[in-house]
């Protein structure tokens, strides 16, 4: 272990990190309606912590009830939240691991509004139509700008007075930040619009509102989609930014004081890259009933999910673009099994390509995401420069113990993720956890585990003693 480069301790500017392994952003509907938190969001984080990554960064947590994804996602738009961030932070600071909060705004990708946003229509760059989903939208003021550059910088404030470790700007798939700097989706005419450096202004802004905010001691990162593939799916779209595009606006922030950048893909949450493997119809055809009345093409989609004739059509949108990609960057050890080999080859790292291209181009840390689950794999992709660390959510979420195999000796864990995204495609109506039905021996077990977050702990048990009324 001593001279494995995975557990070798990584330094930013202003954060050491014990491991190169990373637990990606998950999210998941933990919480209360109105964005205050649950044990069972400190259950969750707490699994990860225990299972040995070096940091987690939270789930998309919504800097103002207006950019939340859906309810039931714990927030970080006003200072009573603040006490809750705390004990999150403490109970995973228990595991040596450090703990980033994912600040976050949806735009106009906002999947279930809930009774507050009823009757607004979500904020963006734009006013057109979000294509897929059909979600409706306006674009902001520069009044409106302003705050929710407030907003960012509130809450980068909220995190550190929360004794967090640092903040990630939520700047990749297709959420606000990707809705300004994409090329594909901003249509403005004012300086937050037109050129690449007008679409990066918000970004920018809210990156300098922060350092104004917090100081530059508070480590700050931002998430990025190399590349947009915007027109993926929708292919009468544009396609939105390229490589060159994304190293440029690497570099400007870097100016403008981030600390590192996390290289993810695509202009939409989810995108067949991002989380790439499978699309589930058997799972989406349950749950996507839930967000009927979110879009304007959601009844469209529902029926290509619902109906197995029409979902031919389905899957060869969403797939084309996988045969775009270039080879697999780099050569694992080999595995095996050849059905989980074929699955490494065609879902692990694909997004090292261009992480090693924007690594050449700044001097901050690279961490990049996308289908890590192999020690063998991660060690070559940080030994060859291709990034800094690596950031995991489903192998971690099918594997919390990964990085103790890793430790132990172990290249692949003995039960693998399968990229099935039967977890992502459940999120919307379920809990978060891992649904693959053949890594478990029966459905119950499977439940088991999915519902362990659930479970009353020491703490609450404790907390509920001081308020129960005593029986008899
Ligand atoms: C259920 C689920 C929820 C996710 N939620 C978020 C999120 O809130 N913010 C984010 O940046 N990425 C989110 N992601 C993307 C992951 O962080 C990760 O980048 C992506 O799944 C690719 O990594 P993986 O192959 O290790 O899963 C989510 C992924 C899944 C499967
Ligand atoms: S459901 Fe389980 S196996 Fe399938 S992608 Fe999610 S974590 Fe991996």
């Amino acid at each position: 272990m001593e001279n494995d480069i995975i557990f070798k301790p990584l330094e930013f500017r202003n954060l050491t990190v014990k491991n190169r392994i990373f637990r990606s952003s998950i999210s998941g509907r933990w919480d209360n309606y109105d964005g205050s938190g649950t044990q069972a969001r400190i259950n969750w984080e707490e699994k990860f912590a225990r299972g040995g990554v070096g940091a987690i960064i939270t789930s998309f947590v919504p800097v103002a009830i207006r950019g939340r994804i859906m309810p039931n996602y714990a927030t970080i738009h006003c200072d009573e939240r603040i006490p809750f961030w705390r004990k999150v932070g403490e109970k995973v600071h228990e595991y040596d691991c450090k703990f980033i909060l994912q600040l976050s705004h949806s735009g106009r990708q906002q999947d279930i509004g809930g009774v507050e946003n009823q009757n607004l229509k979500a904020l963006s760059s734009t006013s057109k139509t979000e294509p897929f989903h059909g979600f409706l939208c306006q674009a902001m003021t520069l009044e409106e700008i302003k705050n929710t550059i407030q907003d960012f910088a509130d809450g980068a404030r909220r995190a550190r007075e929360a004794g967090l470790d640092g903040v990630e700007l939520h700047s990749g798939n297709g959420y606000l930040f990707t809705q300004f700097m994409s090329s594909g989706i901003n249509d403005r005419q004012d300086e937050y619009g037109g050129s690449l450096e007008n679409r990066a202004r918000f970004l920018l802004d809210v990156i300098r509102a922060i350092r104004k905010e917090v100081g530059n001691d508070f480590h700050l990162q931002f998430k990025i989609s190399a590349i947009d593939y915007n027109n993926a799916v929708t292919f009468w779209e544009k396609p939105g930014n390229t490589l060159a595009d994304s190293i440029q606006i690497s570099q400007w922030a870097q100016e403008a004081g981030v600390d590192a950048v996390h290289v993810s893909t695509g202009s939409l949450f989810p995108h067949p890259l991002n989380p790439i493997g499978d699309f589930p119809f058997e799972i989406i055809r349950k749950t996507y009933d839930t967000m009927l009345s979110s879009g304007v093409y959601t009844i469209r989609n529902y029926l290509l999910f619902r109906y197995w004739l029409l979902r031919p059509i389905f899957a060869l949108l969403w797939n084309r673009v996988k045969k775009s990609l270039p080879p697999q960057a780099i050569q694992a050890d080999e595995v095996k099994n050849k059905e989980m080999r074929k699955l490494l080859e065609a879902n692990q790292g694909r997004n090292l390509n261009p992480a090693a291209e924007i690594k050449k181009h700044v001097n901050i840390p690279v961490l990049c995401t996308g289908g890590f689950q192999q020690a063998s794999y991660i060690r070559k992709a940080i030994d060859e420069k291709y990034c800094d660390a690596v950031t995991i959510a489903r192998p971690l979420i099918a594997n919390n113990d990964l990085v103790h195999d890793f430790a132990a000796g172990k290249d692949l864990p003995d039960d693998p993720c399968t990229y099935c995204n039967k977890c992502l495609l459940n999120v919307i109506e379920n809990p978060l956890g891992c649904y693959e039905l053949s890594r478990f021996n029966n459905y119950e077990e499977m439940m088991e585990e999915v519902m362990s977050v659930f479970h009353i702990t020491q703490f609450n048990q404790e907390e509920l003693s001081k308020v129960s009324v005593p029986l008899g």
